[in-house]
């Protein structure tokens, strides 16, 4: 095995890559999709565009996700199709970043003789590099390394806005170690940038069209960057955010309850720019199985965050993630997870059925029957959806933000997001993508609403 760590020579647009076209397939969560965008930007430093795809590519890149079972055995059916489109194209080069990447490099290359680079999260910006070097002939290159250089320093800066809508990293790993999480495996310790990077990127954006930003994290509240006067948190990094000309709105993604501090809860109810959504996984409703998943904090701390939330910003809409039969998860466990949902009432939820993963504590724990769990997932996803669809319906007769998106299917039609992140149609002859106005809402159905512009 090969590394192509020597010769690199980092954001040197050498464009020898003039000409060649790449596609990426992308799975897990919206921090992948921001990669890859950006490994996309870093390739078209070196000459890459991107195609819609592994036919008409000359290289392919698949950014995988490692979190369920699910999820990793997608990267081994792609290399199957893949391996047979390189039989007859074998110049194809094969690239696998991600999480996968991160946790199975090494049984990649074994499993994938394929497979020419294998590159973890934090390498991205060696990714040209190694695809010089893969098209010189060198295969089965690795690099997961956790590098002492940052690779947000050494990815090209500006970025083409695809939209209105963007992400933008703020902090990236996490250090709690949830009994049944990979993820501080796959992404490391966690890592806030300087805000003035951040600040940076955002204005970038702005000026490419982006209205509305997602900052990312792992454990996003958790950010605790350097500020031009000492570190900032979450709240701070959103109040200076909230002064760039014409970013209109900010959200953030992924937080965990511990760290909802109460500077945060404060900026939800006075940053007008900071939008009424927020995602605050709780994943359980029983305080034995909150434990067991050393998620440390019980089921009614919980309901009194939420309280003291929607005190500071009583419109918000919440979201969460659940996990139905975590090891030792009893049928009592499961009701006080549904009289949690009942307490709270979510405008948007994602739920899992455990999925034990290699390496995390949780993994040696004795399983809940499958058939078990799949009723328990199917009944708090009942639940769940019901909730959904009525704070949804509750938005009819409502005046709130949509920022256009995209054409909508019918004639003179837009389709944007509300400003709690509902899809919103819209007849609007005069309207342009990128604007945001104000509309009524007339009308709920089955995954969006539809609206009258007022303004
Ligand atoms: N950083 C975020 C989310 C990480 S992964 C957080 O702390 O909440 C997204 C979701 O996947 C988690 O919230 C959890 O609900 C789910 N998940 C993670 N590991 C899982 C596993 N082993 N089995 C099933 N679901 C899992
Ligand atoms: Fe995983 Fe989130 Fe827990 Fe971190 S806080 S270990 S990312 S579930
Ligand atoms: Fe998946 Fe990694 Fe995201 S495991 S959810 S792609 S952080």
């Amino acid at each position: 095995m090969t590394s192509a760590k020597t010769d690199i020579t980092i954001a040197e647009p050498a464009q020898n890559g003039q000409g060649k076209k790449l596609f990426i397939k992308t799975y897990g969560c919206q921090m992948n999709v921001y990669d890859s965008e950006r490994m996309a930007e870093a390739m078209g430093s070196d000459g890459y565009t991107q195609v819609e795809s592994a036919e008409a590519a000359d290289m392919v890149l698949i950014n995988t996700c490692h979190i369920r079972e699910k999820a990793s055995e997608k990267l081994y059916s792609d290399l199957g199709r893949l391996r047979k489109l390189k039989k007859n194209k074998p110049d194809l080069k094969i690239g696998v970043a991600g999480c996968v990447a991160q946790a199975e490099g090494a049984e990649i290359l074994r499993r994938a003789p394929q497979v020419d680079v294998v590159v973890g999260p934090q390498a991205y910006h060696r990714l040209p590099a190694m695809a010089r070097a893969a098209r010189e002939g060198q295969t089965q290159q690795l690099d997961t390394d956790f590098p002492a250089e940052d690779k947000f320093d050494n990815l090209p800066k500006l970025r083409a806005a695809r939209g209105p809508m963007a992400f933008l990293t703020v902090q990236e790993g996490c250090d709690k170690f949830c009994a049944f999480c990979v993820v501080p495996y796959t992404r490391g310790a966690e890592v806030s940038r300087p805000a003035a990077r951040i600040l940076d990127e955002a204005r970038a954006l702005v000026e490419r069209g982006v209205r509305d930003i997602t900052l990312l994290g792992q454990n996003v509240n958790g950010y605790h960057g350097a500020g031009a006067a000492g570190d900032l948190t979450l709240a701070g990094l959103i109040r200076e955010l909230a002064k760039v000309d014409g970013l209109l709105r900010i959200r953030y993604t992924t937080s965990h309850p511990n760290d909802m501090g109460d500077d945060l809860i404060a900026a939800h109810g006075e940053v007008v720019q900071l939008m009424p959504y927020l995602h605050l996984p709780v994943q359980s409703g029983s305080d034995k199985i909150l434990k067991a998943m050393n998620r440390k904090h019980t089921a009614e701390q919980y309901l009194r965050l939420i309280e003291r939330i929607r005190a500071a910003r009583p419109d918000i809409l919440l979201s969460s993630d659940f996990i139905a039969g975590f090891p030792g998860e009893t049928d009592s466990d499961h009701a006080a997870t549904m009289d949690l949902i009942r307490a709270v009432g979510f405008g948007a939820a994602y739920s899992f059925k455990y999925s034990a993963r290699p390496g995390t504590p949780a993994a040696e724990k004795a399983e809940v029957d499958s058939d078990i769990a799949d009723a328990r997932l199917q009944e708090m996803q009942a639940l769940l959806s019901s909730q959904q669809y009525g704070l949804q319906a509750a938005m009819v007769g409502r005046e709130v933000g949509v920022l256009y998106e995209k054409a909508g299917r019918l004639d003179d039609q837009l389709v944007g997001k509300s400003d709690h992140l509902h899809a919103v149609h819209v007849t609007d002859p005069a309207g342009k993508i990128g604007e945001l106005v104000r509309v009524k809402i007339t009308a709920s159905v089955t995954n969006s609403l539809k609206g009258q512009r007022i303004g």
